[in-house]
């Protein structure tokens, strides 16, 4: 890691120190503790078994470390779990837990790369694409072994992101294998990120199905050439399958609230879907965007929405540890986005980790 990526996090970490922890529970600073210290203690075992003068450790060990080290942390992420709700339940508690949190262990994490990157938040907005670039790709990142093993620990974590995107991927194989529109399809996917989902499809999509657009809207021009790119090499490496023409639109998604009408972002779709966006807004928000992508559906048409689940652990490391705020939401919340939606089909689904939830609507055909 360069020496300016770590001034910066030295002087954010010094900036939001500042403050008071009289409202963290013994309980709670305990968990911190132990957590601190098994990170010491991995740290240590790494470092007697690096070869004196190498930064490095063969990839097989750094496996084994990081398997110990998730085994260990499932064990201590329980005991976080206990006290999250005197600690979310409480704005001042959540307050003071932060603080905590953030300069006692959130430090011990940050040479790991997509700790970093989500904590120190280098393109102004928690959870950017190249956050979650690190969870899909999942491979080795860091510029030491202890580094590559706890970043290792923040994809495990991260595993409901993936469940998610397979979720996702398979919704749009069965609609495009259900698509009987002769001039093919329309799929939006709103808040893309590195759009992941549509970089496996375009992978995998069989020769013999209807031309495709893909319409992806994100307020990050990175993010979206990025996703542009990323689609536009899987097309040109998979031997045959249907044309697909990529439509990159720059765009918040809450101007379409008002100012901007979902037309001007697409023509009427056949599938529009968001995942890892709707978290970050409040319930009013989401039911009117709810509404204005349902209207852009053509008849039949399929709106698929994620959100974090209320009442899980995950708060623990999103919120106390990377500082990544997220709206947790029951069913119920998530459901009534849609009560205005007449005739409407709606379903809701969880992902293979259990934290995210998946919410269908479909339009009458
Ligand atoms: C957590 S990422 C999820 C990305 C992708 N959907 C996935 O699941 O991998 C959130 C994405 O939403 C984008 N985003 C956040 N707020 C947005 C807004 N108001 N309008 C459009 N995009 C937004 C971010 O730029 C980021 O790419």
């Amino acid at each position: 890691m360069s020496t300016q990526r770590k001034h910066t996090t030295e002087v954010s970490i010094e900036r939001r120190d500042r403050g008071s922890v009289n409202w963290v529970s013994q309980e709670y600073r305990d968990v911190v503790g132990a957590t601190v210290e098994l990170l010491h203690s991995c740290r240590a075992r790494i470092q007697r078994r690096t070869v004196k003068g190498s930064a490095e450790l063969p990839e097989d060990q750094v496996l084994e470390f990081s398997h110990k080290l998730w085994k260990d942390w499932r064990a201590i992420w329980s005991d976080a779990a206990a006290c999250l709700l005197e600690i979310t339940s409480d704005p001042g508690n959540l307050k003071a837990a932060k603080q905590f949190t953030e300069s006692q262990l959130t430090p011990e994490l940050l040479d790991g790369p997509l700790w970093w990157q989500a904590y120190t938040k280098p393109r102004g907005y928690p959870g950017d694409y190249l956050v979650m670039d690190h969870i899909y790709d999942g491979g080795f990142r860091g510029d030491t072994p202890y580094g590559q093993v706890v970043h290792a620990l923040g994809i495990h974590i991260g595993q409901f992101v993936v469940k998610r995107k397979e979720l996702v991927h398979q919704a749009i194989a069965e609609a495009v294998d259900q698509c009987s529109h002769p001039d093919g399809m329309l799929i939006a996917n709103v808040g893309c990120g590195p759009a992941q989902e549509l970089v496996d499809y375009a992978q995998t999509a069989l020769a013999g199905a209807r031309p495709l657009t893909f319409v992806l809207v994100d307020q990050d021009s990175d993010a979206l050439r990025h996703a542009g790119q990323g689609i536009s090499e899987a097309l040109r490496a998979r031997p045959s399958g249907p044309p697909i023409d990529i439509q990159l639109r720059h765009q918040s998604v809450l101007r379409l609230m008002r100012e901007v009408s979902p037309s001007q972002l697409m023509l009427k779709a056949d599938m529009i879907y968001s995942a890892g966006l709707f978290d970050y807004f409040g319930d009013r928000t989401c039911r009117v965007l709810t509404r204005r992508l349902y209207d852009t559906l053509r008849p039949g048409g399929l709106l698929l929405l994620g959100n974090m689940k209320a009442h899980t652990d995950m708060a623990w490391p999103l919120e106390l540890i990377a500082d990544w705020s997220l709206a947790y939401r029951t069913a119920e919340t998530i459901m009534a986005w849609a009560d205005d939606l007449k005739g409407a089909e709606i379903s809701l689904r969880t992902e293979a980790t259990g934290y995210d939830y998946l919410l269908s609507v479909r339009k009458p055909a």
